[in-house]
């Protein structure tokens, strides 16, 4: 039996972009399950872009992580001693145990994994939170339909890429928008996007509208900024807007730069009738057996592909998921830890 627990705790709230010395690693004894409860050893741990949400103590959808908590996070765990009836020692399980090697659970939140079925990797990606993220927000919210332009950003990561495979399964054309030649590379080659975008491009605007000569029916907002300034203008009437994620605002610390733009956008949602919805994934967790049956399809298939980003040991997971809101990750991030 291990002897040691090892977690990584907020140690200070982060102001602007988040850095090393807000994360500190601590030791602490494996703990023992109690009756109904499971031990288990984490060995991969999903590193997301809401997390920057939860080391702020700003006023947001869910509580903030407290200073001397462990982060909190996805993870996928082996039963390691069990005195749960339904759990057994060797059991798979997707948990949310956050970033540390050990912890107990009562089972609650808990879903087996069957390896048989899917690299259990997945459970954190393409076939879990993100994967479902992309699923319920377009398919509910953005609608697509064959021949329309479905537009998306962070487009080589597990949301963005599933968004626009799922887009043409449905029929209509998927635009990406990437950050760099190689993750453009992967949007269009291996994830089959119509037309790929680099929004660090000088002209990025002006390749945005010539990839959409159509206009944009969908566009699934998961990067706000820059982007969503290029996207606006190219707006059809009834276009759907899911907004998914704001990463460009997520490190602001102030009022946001530039002129006010709200009467613009206010005016072009009635004079374009559009609709701007955000959503948070778990307000469609009716779908989610839907979900686990059309992706698993989908994966099988061949018809939608993703691509996994893993970094070796606990120790580096903040410099990793520091590095995912500059862009640095390629593809799901994912931290392995045993
Ligand atoms: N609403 C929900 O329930 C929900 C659930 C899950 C995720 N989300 C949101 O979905 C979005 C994507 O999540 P993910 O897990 O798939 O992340 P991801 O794509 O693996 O990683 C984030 C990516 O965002 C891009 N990015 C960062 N800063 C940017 C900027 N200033 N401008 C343009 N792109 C920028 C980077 O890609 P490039 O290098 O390509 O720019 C980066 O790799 C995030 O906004 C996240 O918060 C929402």
């Amino acid at each position: 039996m291990p002897d040691r627990n090892l977690r990584i705790v907020l140690a200070s709230r982060p102001v602007g972009p988040p850095s090393p010395d807000n994360f500190r690693i601590e030791q602490a004894p494996v703990p023992s399950p109690g009756e109904g409860q499971v031990l288990l050893k984490i060995l991969y741990l999903s590193l997301d872009p809401y997390m920057r949400g939860r080391m702020s103590a700003a006023k947001s959808y869910a509580a903030p992580v407290e200073i001397g908590q462990v982060m909190e996070g996805g993870t996928v765990a082996e039963v390691l001693e069990s005195r749960h009836p339904g759990y057994s020692p060797g059991d798979l399980v997707l948990s949310h145990s956050g970033w540390q090697t050990h912890a107990l659970s009562d089972g609650a939140g808990l879903r087996k994994l069957d390896p048989a079925q899917a690299p259990v990797t997945t459970a954190l990606g393409v076939l879990g939170m993100p994967g479902f993220t992309a699923y319920a927000g377009l398919l509910t919210i953005g609608q697509p339909k064959p021949g329309e332009t479905v537009v998306v950003a962070a487009a080589s990561g597990p949301v963005g890429a599933t968004v626009g495979q799922i887009a043409k399964i449905k029929g209509a054309r998927a635009v990406g928008i990437a950050g760099g030649p190689e993750k453009c590379a992967l949007v269009r080659d291996a994830f089959g996007f119509d037309a790929v975008i680099d929004h660090r491009s000088p002209t990025f605007a002006e390749e945005l509208r010539a990839a959409c000569p159509d206009g944009i029916d969908v566009y699934f907002e998961n990067v706000g900024g820059k982007v969503w300034e290029a996207v606006f203008p190219l707006l059809n009437p009834f276009a759907r807007i899911p907004v998914c994620g704001l990463i460009a605002q997520y490190n602001a610390t102030g009022p946001f730069e530039g002129p006010d733009r709200l009467p613009v956008l206010m005016r072009d949602v009635l004079t374009k009738s559009l609709t701007i919805r955000g959503f948070i994934q778990r307000e469609f967790q009716a779908q989610r057996p839907a979900f686990y049956r059309e992706m698993a399809q989908w994966i099988a298939e061949g018809r939608v592909r993703y691509k996994e980003d893993i970094v070796l040991g606990l120790e580096n997971a903040p410099e990793a998921f520091i590095g995912l809101l500059e862009g640095r990750n390629f593809g799901k991030l994912i931290v392995q830890i045993a």
